[in-house]
């Protein structure tokens, strides 16, 4: 049986994750790989219903460790209904944002600290963690930029610009700290160079 492998891709908002994921899946599918794709807060009904509560922007006066066990709730779900069966099944899972997500908004921006974030989350990754992440590199504002061109923003994306300039860096503070398993990537290079790079990265994965 062909053993199973745990990808994610990380960045701040309107990074372009969703744009690569389809990419991704494409040429793996191409390749022979049974692939399966999900995202965070979200990939079961339960956790697409704590995704609600999270993102609700009627929800402004959610507390920060509020928002953070919801985010570890919504995780735990998935984690155990889908993405480790699917692992364990051999296939290729690709997890659209995962608990870096957490260590960077909730640990970094936030500020409750990376160390309290996995420590929490620990109880929800039952030993997952991606083999390799992908993290879309942007300046802050043109994300947001991006969002408001595509959708009204959600209560996450109305944060004030303060706190999306802290995830940005937060990202590249995290990145150096897992050198060996998040690749940086320059999100405001061309989808298809941005592609190709991701390509050559799983091609040494697989
Ligand atoms: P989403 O619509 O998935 O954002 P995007 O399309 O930019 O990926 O919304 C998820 C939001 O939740 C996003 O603002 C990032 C944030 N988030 C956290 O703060 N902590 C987490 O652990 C996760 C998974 C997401």
């Amino acid at each position: 049986m062909k053993q199973g492998l745990f990808i994610s891709l990380e960045g701040p908002d309107g990074c372009g994750k969703s744009t690569q994921i389809t990419f991704m899946e494409q040429y793996l599918k191409q390749e022979g790989y049974e692939v399966v794709v999900t995202r965070e807060p979200g990939g079961t009904d339960i956790s697409e219903q704590i995704r609600k509560v999270i993102l609700d922007k009627d929800n402004m006066a959610m507390g920060d460790t509020t928002e953070l066990l919801l985010y570890a709730a919504a995780r735990a779900q998935l984690v155990s209904e889908f993405i480790k069966p699917a692992v364990d099944a051999g296939k290729v899972v690709i997890c659209d944002r995962f608990v870096d997500s957490s260590a960077v908004y909730q640990g970094i921006a936030r500020g409750l600290g990376i160390d309290m974030v996995y420590a929490v989350n620990s109880y929800a990754l039952q030993g997952m963690m991606p083999k390799r992440t992908f993290l879309l590199d942007l300046p802050a504002q043109e994300g947001i930029k991006r969002k408001r061109g595509q959708h009204e923003l959600d209560r996450m994306e109305l944060q004030k610009a303060e706190f999306h300039e802290k995830v940005a860096q937060g990202y590249r503070t995290l990145a150096a700290m897992h050198k060996e398993r998040i690749v940086i990537i320059d999100a405001m290079k061309p989808a298809d160079e941005i592609a190709a790079i991701i390509r050559e990265e799983l091609q040494d994965l697989l």
